[in-house]
């Protein structure tokens, strides 16, 4: 038995998704003819109450264009220290948008009102200029952890006190409202721009909507253009999106089951010495000095279990869509029996 952990990235259409993209009706999309890739786009600004969408390739480029699209070269873009956007855009944020980044120390990657205000440049021609927040629901590195509505509400607020654009990467948003109860419906008030990921814990094999505004997607558009990101008959994919989205929301509380029944059984090994709290489907623990991250993924991967270390001593479980109950189960005894 394989058993993959490394990702929620990992997931394969199964035949639902495949049937629903085989019978797509595509059309070219620069052309802004592909009629269910205007759909999706449709689709997913109204769950989220925003007026607009734009399909992307990815998830990074969508975060790149919401940045480019609400920054000007020499502005800063609030952050906290643990954001992908930060971390893991390959310097994104200064080769597209020439814009420096200012660093928060959050809790497990959330950030609220009394971190950011500080961290806000006064209007003073020494400082670049403050000119957007970014937050992440849930945090990749905060283990899963999210935000409720409630926390964003006065982030919100701060930003438009001090006039302040504020962006989601919303990656695992879904994953998010699952866990707070939150609705999608209500974001679309709080933010200027949503990335959401179709290709994470939603299972399509490609493809993230970036929303905002008309004027905004318009502008995105041009920008998704110059990345090499207009892509023609995307309906294909985009169907995998819809499929998605109709089918693959309500089932996400099994992955955050299962992430909390490995997290348990981790918690009962002796040379666990630590693991985050499992709020979705992210599980992120540390091991004993004794152990070695790398040395461990080995012992895992012979067992068939893979999984991605996230530190020196530091190891990340991530629970989807082809993950069941045996498999967990599976990884359970294979973790008591190794040490
Ligand atoms: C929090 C977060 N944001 C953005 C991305 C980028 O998505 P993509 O891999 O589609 O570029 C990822 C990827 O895993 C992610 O975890």
């Amino acid at each position: 038995m394989i058993v993959d952990l490394r990702s929620d990235t990992v997931t394969r259409p199964g035949k639902g998704m495949l049937d629903a993209m085989m019978n797509a009706k595509v059309g070219d999309d620069v052309f802004g003819e592909d009629e269910t890739v205007n759909e999706l786009e449709q689709k997913t600004a109204h769950l989220f109450g925003m007026e607009s969408g734009l399909f992307c390739p990815s998830g990074t480029m969508t975060n790149q264009i919401a940045i480019k699209c609400f920054t000007n070269p020499m502005d800063e873009v609030i952050c906290d220290e643990t954001a992908h956007v930060y971390r893991y855009e390959g310097g994104g944020i200064a080769y597209n948008s020439m814009a420096s980044v200012r660093l928060l120390y959050g809790d497990r990657g959330r950030i609220n009102p009394d971190l950011i205000e500080p961290n806000i440049n006064p209007d003073n021609i020494h400082y670049p200029k403050s000119t957007l927040v970014v937050l992440e629901n849930t945090v990749n590195r905060g283990g899963g952890s999210c935000y409720t509505l409630e926390d964003i509400q006065p982030i919100y607020h701060l930003c438009k006190l001090k006039n302040l654009k504020l962006h989601l990467d919303g990656a695992r948003i879904f994953n998010a409202l699952t866990q707070t109860g939150d609705h999608a419906k209500d974001y679309g008030q709080l933010f200027d721009g949503i990335s959401v990921c179709l290709s994470k814990g939603l299972g399509a094999p490609v493809g993230s909507v970036l929303l905002g505004s008309i004027e905004t997607i318009e502008k995105a558009k041009r920008i998704r253009k110059v990345l090499g990101g207009g892509m023609r008959q995307a309906g294909f994919l985009a169907a995998a999106g819809i499929y998605a989205l109709d089918n693959n929301i309500s089932r996400l509380s099994e992955d955050h089951k299962n992430a909390k029944a490995l997290a348990a059984a981790l918690k009962e090994l002796p040379f666990v010495i630590k693991v985050m709290p499992a709020d979705t489907n992210i599980v992120i623990f540390e091991l004993d000095k004794k152990h070695d991250a790398e040395d461990f993924v080995d012992k895992l991967l012979n067992h068939g279990i893979k999984c991605n270390t996230f530190g020196k001593q530091m190891i990340r479980f991530v629970t989807h869509l082809d993950i069941n109950t045996d498999m967990i189960n599976h990884t359970i005894e294979v973790l008591k029996k190794i040490h």
